[in-house]
This record gives structure tokens, sequence and C-alpha cells, in this order.
């Protein structure tokens, strides 16, 4: 956020109208001043352009002709699809979708730049259009590795497993990349305790089947999540012992177990096979 925004990080907008969902906002975000006054915006569930009155979103409605994100469906899997949004071919869907996001994410920056980045936007699609249900947001190049920058499930469709799906999917990409990733930081606890959620699943999975006989390196190769990010989900769990100045795997079959048992779901799975994507250059 720009400085003088840090300061009047009062909530604003205190509810929204997206498709069939009225939705509670969590948290201020920098709407064109024109926008302060009011309590409820109306956002076209396409477009994702945003308006002060029903009235103006009905007309709109009548008028915008688009029914999914504008961008390519780069998979499909029943009713589920996921759109690539390139930013900079999108400009103004894009900004729409940050100012959206920001009601639900503290602590991020917002990026007035959309042009350095991909949006793959998750949809439920139905007989009158694709819904969406969440997105993550991709800078075309970084140079940390970051393999996502922003994640939002909105409200109405949390705690269902569309997160998760949304980090499988982020590492799907990278594998395809042939590049390791890992998300921006700061993590909001929530983003968290879904990441950690998620690592900790993929790695059990993998080490119940290879029985500690296998490297972080190698688990890093597999899953295309960074060493670090692999290292402090096993110390979490206690399956990381040090020796001779190395790390070493010691995964008890019996203590997998357990921690897979506690685990909890695994949530929507990304069928690969349905994933058609090239990395962008
Ligand atoms: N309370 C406790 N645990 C939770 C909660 C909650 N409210 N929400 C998610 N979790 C944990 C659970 O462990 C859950 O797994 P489980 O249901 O199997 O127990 C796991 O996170 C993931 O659940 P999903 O249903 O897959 O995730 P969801 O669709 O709810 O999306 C997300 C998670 C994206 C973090 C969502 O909460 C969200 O959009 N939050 C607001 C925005 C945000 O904080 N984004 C992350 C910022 S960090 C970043 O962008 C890099
Ligand atoms: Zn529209």
């Amino acid at each position: 956020l720009r400085e003088h925004e840090e300061f009047t990080k009062v909530k604003n907008i205190a509810t929204i109208e997206l498709g069939r969902y009225e939705i509670e906002t969590w948290y201020f975000s920098p709407f064109p001043p024109e926008y302060n006054d009011t309590l409820k915006l109306f956002f076209c569930e396409f477009c994702l352009n945003f308006m002060k009155r029903k009235e103006q979103l009905q007309r709109h409605m009548r008028k915008c002709d688009l029914k999914h994100p504008p961008g390519d469906e780069i998979y499909r899997s029943g009713t589920l699809s996921m759109f690539e949004v390139d930013g900079k071919k999108n400009k103004v869907y894009g900004q729409n979708l940050c100012y959206l996001a920001k009601l639900f994410l503290d602590h991020k920056t917002l990026y007035y730049d959309v042009d350095l980045f991909l949006f793959y936007v998750l949809c439920e699609c139905d007989e009158r259009g694709c819904h969406m249900v969440g997105y993550f947001s991709k800078e075309k190049h970084s140079e940390e590795s970051y393999n996502l920058a922003c994640i939002l499930t909105l409200p109405p469709y949390q705690r269902k497993g569309y997160g998760k799906f949304l980090i499988a999917f982020s590492y799907e990409l990278s594998k395809k990349e042939g590049k390791v990733g890992t998300p921006e930081r700061p993590l909001s606890d929530l983003g968290l305790l879904s990441y950690r959620g998620y690592w900790t699943r993929v790695l059990l999975d993998i080490l119940k089947k290879h029985k500690s006989n296998i490297s972080i390196k190698e688990l890093s190769d597999m899953t295309a999540i960074k060493a670090d990010d692999i290292l402090t989900t096993l110390q979490g769990l206690d399956l990381i012992q040090y020796r001779k100045g190395q790390h070493a795997i010691c995964a008890d079959p019996k203590v997998l177990d357990r921690h897979l048992k506690a685990a909890g779901r695994g949530g929507l799975d990304v069928d690969v096979s349905k994933l058609i994507w090239t990395p962008y250059k």
C-alpha cells in the first residue's frame, strides 16, 4: 500500500454483491476515492467491474457479454475450470481483481502494476456461466522463485478444499516449468495453515511410499516444493534428525500414520492430464 493509505486503513466497503452472493468484507481496500462513501459495492461477477448502485449493475449485466474470466481456459475437470488471465492484456480485469482480493487480504501490497502478473482464476461453471471461486496471482518472472503471489478463496467457498486445490495447481505449473517454487511472504494465518496442510500431506504420502530412503533434494525434485519449505514442514512434524552436520529424514511408519491421520482431508485433486498449459515466455 502506498503510504497515505497505510494511515487511513479504516475498512471502507462493508459488503459486496458478487453473483448470487452478498459477502461481508474483512479489510480495507484502496478503491478509487469516488467509492469511499459507499458501504456496499456491486460487482459484475464476470468482468469484475464494480458499481455503487444495484440499478447500475443491472444495466451493466444487460450489456456485459462475458460469461467467464477474460483469458484462456487451461484446465477443465467436471464443472471446475481454471482460466489464465494475463494482466498486461486485461489490465482493468487484473486491477478489479486486486481491488476485490484486497478486501480479504491483510498485509499484502496491492499491485498497481498488474502487467507483471498472470492471474489464475478458478471457476465453478454452469449454464449461466463460470462463477469465480477463488484465484491466485503469479509473477511472470520471479527472481525469488515465487510461484504464487496472492491466493484467495472467496468466503462463501472457503473450507471446501479449493484453497488446497489452488496451491496444488501452483505447484503443477512449477513442475511444468521444471522449477521449484514457494509462495511470496508474508503468509497470512489462513495462508500458512493451508500451505502447511498441503506440504504435510504431499510429503507424508511420498515418505510413506519410500520409507525414509529419500533426501530433501529428491523430495523437492518430485514435488517442486522448495527445499526450505520441506525442511521446516518435516521439522514441524519431528521427522528430521541432525546427524554429522547433515539433516536426515527419519520416518517411522507409525509416526507417519499418526501424522497422516491428523493431516485431515486431502482436498480437491488437480488432474494433471486435464491441464493444458505451456510456461510464459
Ligand atoms: N480455520 C481453521 N483452519 C482453516 C481455516 C479456518 N477458518 N481455513 C482454512 N484452514 C486450514 C485447514 O487446515 C484447511 O484444511 P482442512 O479443511 O482439511 O482442515 C486448510 O487450511 C485449507 O483449507 P481449504 O478449504 O483448502 O482452503 P480455503 O479454500 O478455505 O482457502 C485460503 C484457504 C485461500 C487461505 C482462504 O482462507 C483465504 O482466501 N483467506 C483470505 C486470504 C488469505 O489470507 N490468503 C492467503 C494470504 S498469503 C498469500 O497470499 C501468499
Ligand atoms: Zn461485466
